[in-house]
């Protein structure tokens, strides 16, 4: 059984990536895009393979950690694939990043059954969005309900978060909102409620998670909350929602945004997703101060291209569901608290509070 899954991992991605090259070779003469090089590899973008994290709730991790380490992923021509950590959550997911030479795919290993992320994709697929252009989302190359993984094809492009920090603030905002306008009109219906009221019962944990680590922050965010309580949005008409549309999801493919990390889609109001994006674009200046003047831009080219798609007041609430929520994020896990973390947390709150002021 375990030989099995060895082989299965093995063959799905030496499989996949010889695929895109057979493609590539079809096309004689033209020259195969440039790898995108982030100006400052991320520190997980440089852990070797070997570090490939021991998780005995990620059984496609597992498989894929240990055909790597027998030797059994090769490319042809006895070209080793390289595999990079690009994400992890302990306990519920990996995200590996598979190249070899030129083609890469994203290899995703979760803890649950990803079946309606991967009906999702392929919805989005048949709507029209997995081409080669305009507004897209990877497309799903092959996926296992047993091993519980997705394999899907490598967007190129910087994120929103990397265009902020590049001057390039205005393109960020821009293609935020044309994932706004794409989302709109799209058929889509998959996914649970995801709407004001599901969102004011999360928001009880991240009280309880920012109460856990400070009171005091605990009790600024039991504040928030209580605002929100009071100023909650009617349920209007619901759309597909991405549920966590950060600035590192949102990709420049150069004719249109590229939208990844589908995990926890849903149905809610276009806002929710606005107010996210948003809340994420602050944080960059939060984090780096000197950006906040290209944040500030990419925060106007958004809202000017979804003026007429979005509820100022609608707005003002997500986004203010949203900074408690990255604020509760920030102080969950104790080793990610970098220096200036309470700090940071209080601004966070203190910028949700207004949202949640300017939402009644
Ligand atoms: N299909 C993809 N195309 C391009 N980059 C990807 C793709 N999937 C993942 N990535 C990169 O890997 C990172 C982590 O992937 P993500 O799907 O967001 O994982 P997580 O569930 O850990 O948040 C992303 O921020 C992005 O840089
Ligand atoms: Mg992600």
């Amino acid at each position: 059984m375990q030989h099995l899954k060895l082989i299965t991992t093995a063959s799905l991605l030496t499989g996949l990536l010889v695929t895109p090259l057979t493609r590539t070779a079809a096309q004689a003469g033209k020259a195969p895009a440039k790898l995108y090089q982030p100006q400052k590899a991320p520190p997980r973008r440089r852990r070797a393979t070997a570090e490939l994290p021991d998780d005995s709730a990620l059984p496609g991790l597992m498989a894929i950690r240990e055909a790597y380490l027998a030797g059994a992923i090769m490319f042809p021509g006895n070209r080793p694939i390289e595999l990079v950590l690009r994400g992890y959550t302990p306990g519920s997911r990996a995200t590996l990043e598979a190249r070899a030479g030129r083609h890469r795919v994203a290899f995703k290993a979760y803890a649950e059954n990803p079946a309606p992320e991967a009906a999702l994709y392929e919805a989005l697929a048949t709507a029209g969005l997995a081409g080669t252009s305009g507004v897209r989302v990877p497309p799903l190359l092959a996926w296992d309900p047993n091993l519980r993984v997705l394999v899907m094809g490598w967007l190129e492009g910087p994120t929103a978060r990397e265009l902020v920090k590049t001057g390039q603030g205005k393109r960020a905002g821009d293609l935020g909102a044309r994932w706004i306008q794409q989302a709109a009109s799209l058929p889509v219906k998959l996914g649970p409620p995801l709407a004001a009221t599901a969102i004011l019962c999360r928001s009880r944990q991240w009280v309880a998670a920012l109460g856990a680590v400070d009171p005091a922050l605990g009790a600024a965010a039991t504040v928030v909350a209580a605002k929100l309580g009071r100023t909650q949005p009617k349920e209007g008409v619901a759309n597909l929602v991405h549920g966590t549309l950060y600035d590192c999801h949102v990709l420049d493919l150069g004719d249109g945004p590229g939208v990844i990390d589908w995990q926890r889609f849903g149905q809610g109001p276009l806002e929710l997703d606005a107010g996210m994006f948003l809340a994420t674009i602050w944080r960059i200046a939060l984090r780096d101060e000197p950006f906040a003047g290209e944040a500030a831009s990419a925060e106007q080219a958004f809202l000017a291209g979804t003026a007429s798609l979005l509820d100022k007041r609608t707005l003002a609430w997500y986004r203010a569901a949203a900074l408690l929520r990255i604020a509760a994020n920030k102080v969950r896990v104790v080793k990610r608290r970098k220096v200036g973390w309470r700090a940071r947390a209080y601004a966070l709150l203190g910028e949700a509070s207004q949202f949640a002021e300017a939402a009644g």
